[in-house]
């Protein structure tokens, strides 16, 4: 099938070349020029495991295009999806002026009927309004041309997001139209088919579907967190009452991680943005605030925990920091717990050495030179002339260091592990002072 992609972002880019790989004619559009030049030349501006080799490969088989081009994108797909970004307003808010951008420009290009299909996650409502948009554009113009707005929101993890992409656990689409329903049936035949993991709805349930899953997904996390804080208090030990809640089924292993908090391009934007939502109905969401209160102090306790352990005062002590990425695999350091760990000790006036295996370009462009950051290459290095060391995402490179090595290293022999990657045991033989979330020290 023909289909054109707005927007090269995670989302869009993943989307466009995984359609591409099972054979559908795709191209990316992107507003963005240096971006799409970059695509052009097989260049994949995001870390994503398996992302270039599949958009190499579509674009040298002619099925994956790249452009700046918005009429030649919507000349081109029968079906045109929307992922472009809706970042949060002041007020948390999903802004929706990119989405509504493009389907207007839709409007503007279209000369025969188009199924629009919305991936970016936008409040429940917004296929009405860019429904409407394209009306409005398509009444100015004088065209009649028939369109249908579907949603079809994503599902995909970083870092995960082309295994994700290929394997979905469940494709939602929401729509009232039969034909449109075929049409994205159709589309994701080849992703669908030992069992039907396709999901029809009406379009409001299908976007709020979306915002659901993932303030669910928020909700497990700052339970968990909030039950580690308890059991450092009283004693227990977090990684035992996990494993103990987790065997229940109807609990489940996943997303029962206790740390420092939730981050990412997602769930903090959506849980503020469903809360919103809420407030816009007159509906005070209880459960979610609170997930979000709980997930602002989480990111604090390792910066606390650092400073009470030196009395309150870390002025001089330089702090190594393992890991910047919001979470492994991924080079995206939006609402990464890091960055609030790294304010808070250099407003308590500490240094920081810190290293992270991908996002270390990231970390430049965000916080440029500063006398109190030095951007090492190796975990090792981090470690050099440092005091103590921080652990605030967990790398699979972390999970077993050398830990006599670490012992000569670190002045203080200290280790505050935000990821509870260790046994206390083991760090004690050591010779390493250890605190980590929600464990007896
Ligand atoms: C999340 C969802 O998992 C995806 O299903 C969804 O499609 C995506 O948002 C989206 O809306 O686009 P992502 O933001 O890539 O995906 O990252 P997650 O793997 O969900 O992790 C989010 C945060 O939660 C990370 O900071 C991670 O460290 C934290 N986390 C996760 C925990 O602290 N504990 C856990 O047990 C699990």
């Amino acid at each position: 099938m023909k289909v054109t992609v707005f927007g090269t972002g995670y989302v869009g880019l993943v989307q466009g070349a995984v359609l591409a790989d099972v054979g559908h004619d795709v191209v990316c559009v992107d507003i963005d020029a240096a971006k799409v030049a970059a695509l052009q030349a097989g260049r994949v501006p995001i870390h994503e495991p398996g992302l270039a080799p599949i958009v190499q490969a579509n674009q040298a088989a002619g099925r994956l295009r790249f452009t700046t081009g918005a009429a030649e994108g919507v000349a081109h797909g029968e079906l045109i999806f929307l992922a472009v970004g809706t970042p949060p307003d002041e007020d948390g808010s999903a802004d929706l002026q990119h989405v509504l951008a493009v389907a207007r420009t839709i409007a503007t290009h279209m000369a025969a009927p188009k199924t629009i299909v919305n991936k970016s996650t936008v409040p429940v409502g917004t296929a009405d309004q860019v429904a409407e948009a394209v009306r409005a554009v398509l009444q100015q113009r004088g065209a009649p041309i028939a369109f249908e707005v579907v949603s079809n929101p994503e599902f995909l993890k970083e870092g995960a997001a082309v295994a994700d992409c290929k394997r979905p656990d469940r494709i939602v689409i929401g729509t009232g139209s039969a034909a449109a329903e075929a049409q994205l049936r159709e589309l994701y035949a080849p992703f669908n088919r030992n069992h039907d993991k396709i999901v029809v709805m009406d379009v409001k349930s299908a976007e709020l579907t979306k915002y659901a899953a993932n303030a669910m997904l928020a909700t497990k996390i700052s339970f968990i967190n909030e039950i580690a804080n308890l059991a450092e208090r009283l004693g227990a030990d977090i990684e035992a009452v996990r494993r103990g809640i987790g065997s229940d089924p109807r609990i489940g292993y996943h997303f029962i991680y206790p740390g420092v908090g939730y981050g990412g391009s997602c769930f903090p934007k959506d849980v503020k943005a469903l809360i919103h939502t809420a407030k816009g109905v007159g509906f005070t969401p209880d459960v979610l605030l609170a997930v979000e209160q709980r997930n602002g102090a989480q990111r604090r306790v390792l910066a606390e925990r650092i400073v009470a352990h030196y009395g309150g005062d870390v002025r001089g002590k330089t702090v190594a920091v393992w890991g910047l990425a919001f979470k492994p695999e991924t080079d995206d350091m939006r609402e990464a717990p890091s960055r609030a760990l790294l304010q808070a000790l250099w407003a308590a006036g500490a240094q920081v050495r810190a290293h992270d295996p991908v996002a270390m370009d990231e970390a430049r462009r965000l916080f440029g030179e500063r006398d109190d950051l030095v951007l090492c290459d190796t975990p090792l290095e981090a470690l050099q002339g440092a005091d103590c060391l921080a652990i605030v995402t967990e790398w699979k490179i972390f999970r077993v260091p050398d830990f006599d090595q670490m012992a000569r290293l670190l002045k203080d022999r200290m280790v505050f592990d935000g990821r509870n990657l260790y046994e206390p045991a083991v760090l004690a033989r050591h010779g390493l002072g250890y605190e980590s979330i929600g464990r007896p020290g």
